[in-house]
């Protein structure tokens, strides 16, 4: 059997996680999969169809039942589709951002999602984020790395990607949104958001992409070449 490689990019909100795992996985030409946006689709559905976010069971169940996939289009896009339906900028939207936390504190969903992930593995050579990849999902990653940023950079992140979809949302409330789902995803007693023991650690608040990527390239050459 041909080994996979595979890196996990693990950090909070607005790090930068998605922008430097897509360009990496461009790059690399490998498999770029986005965990959180699967947490995200799980929890439209539940806000869909009016769930109580704290019934475990209820949860699980859903996620069980519930297929999610994802394709990588030439330019490295991903489309994520939930039981055949386009679910890409639906689980974008506010009320999920709010809520997604919740749902991914719940150990059944996690279990559900975290084998999922593994199977996507199995088969690519792959780029995964998440908040868990290089801790639980992929502990053997070849490179594992934590992205941070301080939080008014981040939310500032955040508020310029709102600002280019046309909305206006003002700094302290993006902070405090970022704040309180940093708190949840970190004090959570299954998998909580923290840095693998092995992982490199890259505070970001002061770099651009284009010098985070380029930083992490010169390593994965030296490490997978
Ligand atoms: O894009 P953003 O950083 O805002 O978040 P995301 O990666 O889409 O993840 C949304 C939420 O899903 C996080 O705040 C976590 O609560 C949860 N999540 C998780 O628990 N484990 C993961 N591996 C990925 C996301
Ligand atoms: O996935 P995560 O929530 O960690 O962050 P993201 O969705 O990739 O969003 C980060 C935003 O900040 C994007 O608009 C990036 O262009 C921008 N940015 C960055 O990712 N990294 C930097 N070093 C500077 C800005």
């Amino acid at each position: 059997m041909v080994s996979r490689q595979s890196i996990a990019i693990d950090g909070p909100a607005g790090a930068g996680k998605s922008t430097v795992a897509r360009e990496l996985a461009r790059r690399l030409g490998w498999l770029y999969i986005d965990t959180g946006a699967m947490y995200r689709a799980i929890t439209l559905k539940a806000l869909r169809r009016g769930l109580n976010l704290k019934d475990e069971k209820s949860l699980e169940a859903l996620a069980r039942e519930s297929r999610i996939e994802m394709t990588t289009d030439p330019g490295y896009a991903t489309r994520i589709y939930l039981d055949g339906e386009d679910v890409t900028r639906a689980i974008r939207e506010p009320e999920v951002s709010r809520h997604v936390s919740l749902v991914a504190r719940l150990p059944g969903v996690r279990e559900v999602m975290v084998h999922r992930q593994r199977e996507m593995a199995e088969s690519k050579n792959v780029i995964m984020d998440g908040r868990d990849v290089g801790t639980v999902v992929l502990p053997d990653a070849g490179l594992k790395i934590f992205l941070t940023a301080s939080p008014e950079a981040r939310a500032r992140r955040r508020q310029q990607d709102l600002q280019a979809q046309g909305h206006h949302v003002p700094l302290d409330l993006l902070i405090r949104e970022i704040a309180e789902r940093d708190r949840l995803d970190s004090s959570r007693p299954v998998a909580p958001l923290m840095p693998a023991p092995d992982a490199w650690v890259i505070d970001s608040s002061n770099l651009s992409v284009e010098q985070v990527v380029e930083m992490i390239t010169a390593r994965v050459r030296g490490r997978f070449s």
